[in-house]
């Protein structure tokens, strides 16, 4: 017989489990600090051109890790959501470690909001010529407009649809869900961005040959998650759900899953096949 556990050992629980999150959050902020501070170093010690006041540096170094922090959030995101192949026999194969790769999913995604708004941040206040306003409201630069937009559109998708999980409880399970299936468009969005403006992932070198490399495994996972989906009722083929889940909170979801995951596909191949080109010397 299954004992219901009482309110003190409920309490306790939460209690722990908070506790492990803030340690673990604790450490995961510093870890995206030293990578800042790494990333600073690199640049300012090793890269082949023009070595920048001390807040382009900084506006660099965020820019890149929040890019490397939102791409292992994806990617991890897109792993916990793909169904394993079967053991042999045809047993499905238990996924133990998904719990804990969802926290690390769900941390990575809070450590970009602060390393972009870090990098915004100093762009507005530190960067000769920066403005509030430009990292903060789409369409007001003047030159390059475009690519400032992109960033600001990336920042604001990755707030509202990353870490309203921990508002869930207020908007609704299922309208969370539905709604963070388009923050994977946020990552495409900030590669975009990088693409347009940056000194090291825009110009022909190691920073852009490494841009489509890294590319190749994120489109060969979102094939994956559109194929062969955790959750049977995400299935985008009707043959293979067997003509189940039917009602419109699985169409919603499975709407907002193409969605989400065509447009990060679409745009993710294209700044690839650009990153690609050769001879595209200090352009998109
Ligand atoms: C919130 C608004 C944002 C503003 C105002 C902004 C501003 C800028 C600027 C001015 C640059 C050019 C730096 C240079 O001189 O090389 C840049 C580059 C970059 N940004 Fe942003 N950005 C924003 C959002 C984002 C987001 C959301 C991401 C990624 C998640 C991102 C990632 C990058 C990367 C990777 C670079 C290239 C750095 C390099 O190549 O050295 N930015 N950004």
């Amino acid at each position: 017989m299954i004992r219901p556990r009482s309110p003190a050992s409920a309490r306790s629980k939460e209690v722990g489990t908070l506790r492990a999150t803030v340690v673990v959050g604790g450490g995961h902020a510093l870890a995206a600090t030293a990578a800042t501070a790494g990333c600073y170093w690199l640049l300012a010690n090793v890269r082949r051109f023009g070595q920048g006041n001390v807040s382009t540096l900084l506006l660099q170094a965020s820019g890149i890790v929040a890019l490397l922090w939102a791409y292992a959030g994806l990617v991890l995101g897109l792993v916990i959501s793909i169904r394993q192949p079967n053991r042999r026999g045809g047993r499905p194969r238990r996924m133990g470690w998904r719990p804990a790769v969802v926290t690390w999913h769900r941390q990575l995604n809070v450590a970009v909001i602060g390393l972009t708004l870090l990098h915004a941040l100093t762009y507005g206040i530190g960067v000769p010529g920066g403005s509030l306003l430009v990292a903060l409201v789409p369409w007001t630069a003047h030159v390059d407009g475009l690519g400032y937009t992109l960033g600001v559109l990336s920042l604001y998708l990755a707030v509202l649809l990353g870490p309203s999980y921990y508002l869930r409880r207020y908007v609704g399970r299922r309208v969370w869900l539905v709604a963070h299936q388009i923050a994977a468009v946020s990552y495409a969005v900030g590669l975009w961005h990088a693409l347009f403006l940056g000194s090291d992932l825009r110009l022909e070198g190691l920073g852009r040959t490494l841009v489509w490399i890294t590319q190749i495994p994120l489109l060969a996972l979102i094939v994956l998650r559109l194929r062969r989906p955790l959750r049977l009722s995400d299935q985008l083929s009707m043959r293979r759900r067997a003509g189940r889940f039917e009602e419109p909170r699985h169409v919603a979801l499975r709407i907002a899953v193409a969605v989400g995951l065509s447009v990060t596909g679409l745009i993710v191949l294209v700044m690839a096949l650009v990153a690609l080109a050769k001879g595209q010397h200090g352009t998109l």
